[in-house]
């Protein structure tokens, strides 16, 4: 299934559009909130404090971001496939790489909160503070591809800048092992059309807004002061050794 040409079955399910935030998570509300579906997916733990990434990336934002918003595609996620085993025992990058072998009843499910799981279970794992740059292996493929790292961060920045809406810009890896700048729409992800993310910036509002208010353009910057490329570099060198 070719993604790009995805038309976003859809994007009214998520919580992406930051005029929702307040209503979705009312601050005065006492009532309890309903019991979330058990199992069996479940929301990975930050990998850092929530103030971990400031100044960049505010503690509010990442806080709503990973209880709320993340959580929010987990918890939809397993309402979806409950009383589906057969789904339910595979994990979510494997359901959103296979999208077209999913059960139609369960294809929009996967699509748009499988995908929102995969998409921030991956990312968080991505952010941090460590190191500047790319290293070994990566580097000499970011080298190779785009010419010098410089040049990869204006490509990246401008697809990012470009996604139209909610979306993702990725480095990604091709089968043949070199690098492509890609953009998916809402949650879509380039593991369905058989890519490996490298890095991705989440560019739905809901991940900048707080902060950046519509300076898009801002946020992307801070972004490359809290990618742990120390981190995204060893997982390349070992996925691409021979
Ligand atoms: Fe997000």
């Amino acid at each position: 299934m070719a993604m790009k040409q995805m038309t976003g079955l859809a994007s009214a399910m998520m919580l992406g559009i930051s005029g929702r935030i307040a209503k979705a998570f009312p601050q005065s509300s006492s009532a309890p909130a309903p019991a979330a579906p058990t199992g069996p997916f479940t929301l990975p733990p930050l990998p850092y404090a929530y103030d971990a990434l400031e100044p960049y990336f505010d503690a509010e934002t990442m806080h709503l971001h990973h209880d709320k918003h993340h959580k929010s595609y987990v918890d939809k996620l397993n309402a979806a496939v409950a009383g589906h085993p057969d789904i339910s025992s595979r994990t979510v990058y494997d359901l959103v790489a296979n999208l077209d072998a999913a059960p139609m009843e369960l294809l929009t499910a996967i699509r748009n909160q499988g995908g929102g799981h995969a998409n921030h279970s991956f990312w968080w794992e991505t952010l941090g503070k460590g190191g500047a740059a790319p290293a070994g292996e990566l580097a000499k493929a970011i080298d190779a591809k785009f010419g010098s790292f410089s040049a990869f961060q204006e490509k990246f920045t401008s697809a990012a800048s470009g996604v139209f809406g909610s979306g993702w810009a990725w480095l990604s890896r091709l089968p043949n092992n070199t690098l492509i700048i890609e953009t998916t729409a809402n949650q879509d992800s380039p593991l369905t059309v058989g890519h490996t993310p490298v890095v991705g910036i989440d560019v739905w509002e809901h991940a900048y807004y707080l902060k950046y208010k519509n300076k898009r353009p801002d946020y992307i910057k801070a972004y490359f002061s809290v990618v742990n490329w120390d981190a995204v570099s060893a997982k390349y060198a070992a996925q691409t050794k021979a």
